[in-house]
């Protein structure tokens, strides 16, 4: 039997600025029948269009990329800082590489939605609502902004309803 159950969005109790930015995430897409996976600390969660949503920022260059813009559905999940190291190996590898569900040790939960990790501690289930790359003209702090654009790899940006909250 699963170990989460389904709580409201208004109900995650979590500071976001900790979950996102130190915790980290992993955001989980379908790869054919299997899934990729890849660590995010940059993005957000609030209130757009009167619905929660997930902001989330991806570059072109990753191999999740393709997978999200293939699909209507992802996962953000979080976990216990145990599996730091399974983080930071998909923080670093590619799916395009390796097979990063053997080499964590994770194991993948097939949602009828999208995939996320059973070892999770919290999933969001997302479903992309808006999609929009960042350009260098609507920097508004140069100095800010342009230093992490070197390879003018833009982020795309990902405006997706949660559409479901698992906790443990
Ligand atoms: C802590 C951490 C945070 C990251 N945050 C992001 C992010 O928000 N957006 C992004 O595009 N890449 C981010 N990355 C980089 C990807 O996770 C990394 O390039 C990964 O290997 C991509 O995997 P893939 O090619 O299988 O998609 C982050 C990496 C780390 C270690």
């Amino acid at each position: 039997m699963s170990q989460f159950s389904e709580i409201s969005p208004f109900d995650i109790t979590d500071n976001l600025f900790e979950l996102i930015g130190k915790d980290w995430a992993l955001l989980t897409a379908k790869n054919g029948d299997g899934c990729n996976t890849m660590t995010i600390s940059w993005g957000g969660a609030g209130i757009m269009w009167n619905k929660p949503v997930a902001f989330t920022l991806i570059r072109p260059q990753r191999f999740t990329y393709g997978l999200v813009e293939n699909g209507e559905y992802f996962t953000l999940s979080f976990y216990d800082e145990k599996y730091r190291e399974a983080l930071q190996l998909c923080g670093t590898k590619s799916g395009r590489d390796i097979d990063k569900v053997k080499e964590t040790g994770l194991t993948p939960v097939f949602d009828e939605a999208a995939p996320y990790f059973e070892e999770a501690r919290l999933v969001l289930v997302c479903r992309k609502l808006y999609a929009q790359d960042l350009d260098k003209n609507s920097a508004l702090v140069e100095n800010a902004v342009l230093p992490f654009y070197g390879e003018d790899d833009w982020h795309r940006m990902y405006i997706s309803e949660i559409v479901k909250v698992l906790k443990k």
